[in-house]
């Protein structure tokens, strides 16, 4: 979908369908939902009279002017009650007027940019907001797009009439087509079968992004992370048929003067439970299991679009974890990159062997903070809930205040869990320094205490295992791959840049 921006009456853009908006509980519609309701001799406040529209969030109606202005559909979108309308609101409104425009085969949409007028929300992020709950709406991964011809909307023009505010309008959809193209990234990448996106295909993706936007990368593989005593790493994708990745972005790398952020994903591409194999059942949907990896790669795509001014690393250990005549086993004991030893409890618990050893590197940037996302435990899901929240561990109470904030704003929500020392005994072993399980009570804690033992920085860890992937479809957000943590991210990075 193109996007543009043009100052204009809505009355008459070039369009076939238009978009405009409702409060709840306003019976004389103003600004340019008034003009059109004016130029269609007042169908749009019939509608209200007649209780047929009320401006209900999710509500959405559609009128042919038939000729009474220049597009041939109206939509009008409610945006719910005006005290408890925020971004959240637009985003949804935005998308839940784009999926009926589309449903209607609409083919050039033009919207207003939603809550600008008495929502009184600031026009730039009112307008980022817009488009973002548009585009990220409107998502279909590709090879759905093939099994039968779907209404595609190609163009979206948002309209606003009052030219003092155009400049602030292109500044917001500029940062939401980029912010788009990351969480479009990370969707893709997530919903791509495991036998493709392989850690090999998410090394193309960095590297992609390395070479459009000037970013560094590495891609490590086997020999150099033996080469830097990557065990945990290794232990994991020992029994992988897919060649590991050990993959780094790095953003303004020399930039040392700028605050440095590591951002680390779990790039588990391929979850099987490895000897301690899952259940059949289901086993299917750990194709998502590397969610982490395509949130950093997401979230990096934009940094370097957007440029951010920041040092911005981002890593991402990708491998497999499959039985296999190499794999290892429970009862192994495994040395990571910063001496640790480890004893193997479960084989399943792959994922904070992997990140062990990213945290470990992240050490080498110096770094101001990190911030690694992980499908790390089921636990997680059962504690908060799939879709409802991913959990945040944090050493740093101006980390996480900073994290909070930027979930609040993106509606990427993120719940505080306790670093408790319990959790930490729980891990105690006779053989090593640590074990990679401590059972199924607290699991969720104990991943997170076994993590902190690789870190030395102000750090957050987010397990976004019941986020990653969206079982049913809500709002903006389709079934599947969700994108979650890029937005969010992205947030953060740019509240620290601007330092507020
Ligand atoms: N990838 C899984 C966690 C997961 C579960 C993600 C459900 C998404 C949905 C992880 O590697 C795992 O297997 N964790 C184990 C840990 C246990 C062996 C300590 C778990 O949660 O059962
Ligand atoms: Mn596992
Ligand atoms: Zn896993």
């Amino acid at each position: 979908m193109k996007i543009h921006v043009e100052q204009g009456n809505i009355v008459s853009v070039a369009a076939d369908t238009v978009i405009v908006n409702l409060f709840e509980g306003v019976t004389t519609p103003g600004g340019a939902t008034g003009a059109v309701d004016k130029a269609l001799n007042g169908a749009i406040s019939d509608l209200i009279a007649g209780g047929d529209l009320k401006g209900k969030a999710g509500e959405v109606v559609v009128l042919y002017p038939r000729g009474a202005i220049n597009a041939r559909r109206v939509i009008v979108v409610g945006l719910g009650k005006a005290d408890s309308f925020d971004l959240e609101s637009v985003r949804r409104a935005a998308a839940v007027a784009v999926k009926q425009a589309r449903e209607l085969n609409a083919r050039h949409v033009a919207s207003i940019v939603h809550g600008a007028g008495i929502g009184g929300l600031d026009v730039g992020a009112a307008a980022q907001a817009t488009v973002e709950g548009s585009l990220l709406a409107a998502y279909r991964f590709d090879a759905q797009k093939k099994k039968e011809p779907t209404n595609e909307i190609s163009d979206l023009t948002v309209v606003e009439f009052d030219a003092g505010r155009i400049g602030a309008i292109r500044t917001g959809v500029e940062q939401a087509t980029a912010i788009v193209a990351g969480v479009t990234l990370a969707r893709d990448l997530v919903n791509m079968p495991p036998n493709v996106a392989t850690p090999t295909r998410l090394a193309k993706a960095a590297q992609t992004i390395a070479a459009t936007h000037g970013l560094g990368v590495i891609v490590g593989d086997r020999d150099w992370a033996a080469e830097r005593k990557m065990g945990a790493f290794l232990a994991v994708a020992q029994g992988a048929g897919e060649p590991p990745k050990f993959i780094v972005l790095e953003h303004n790398a020399d930039r040392t003067d700028l605050p440095t952020v590591v951002l680390v994903g779990k790039g588990i591409t391929f979850d099987t439970g490895g000897i301690s194999i899952k259940p059949s059942e289901r086993m299917g949907d750990m194709k998502a299991d590397m969610g982490g990896a395509a949130a950093v790669l997401g979230a990096m795509e934009v940094v370097g679009r957007l440029g951010i001014p920041l040092r911005v690393i981002g890593i991402t250990p990708c491998t497999e974890n499959m039985p296999d005549a190499n794999a290892y086993r429970p009862a192994d004991v495994i040395t990571a990159g910063n001496g640790k030893t480890i004893e193997i409890i479960s084989t399943d618990a792959e994922g904070r062997m992997v990140l062990a050893d990213a945290l470990v590197y992240a050490e080498s940037y110096n770094p101001d903070a990190v911030i690694d996302l992980a499908t790390l435990t089921g636990a997680c899901v059962i504690a908060l809930g799939s879709g409802v929240a991913a959990g945040l561990f944090c050493n740093n109470d101006a980390l996480r205040d900073r994290l909070l904030a930027a979930s609040g704003a993106t509606y990427e929500r993120i719940w505080p869990m306790p670093l408790y020392e319990d959790y930490r005994r729980t891990i105690n072993s006779d053989v090593a320094d640590m074990k990679n399980s401590g059972g199924r009570s607290g699991g969720v804690g104990t991943s997170a205490v076994f993590l902190r033992e690789f870190t030395n920085y102000p750090w957050a860890h987010l397990d976004i295992a019941g986020m990653a992937m969206a079982d049913k479809p809500s709002d903006y957000t389709p079934a599947g791959g969700s994108g979650f943590g890029v937005r969010l991210l992205i947030a953060y990075l740019m509240s620290l840049a601007e330092g507020k």
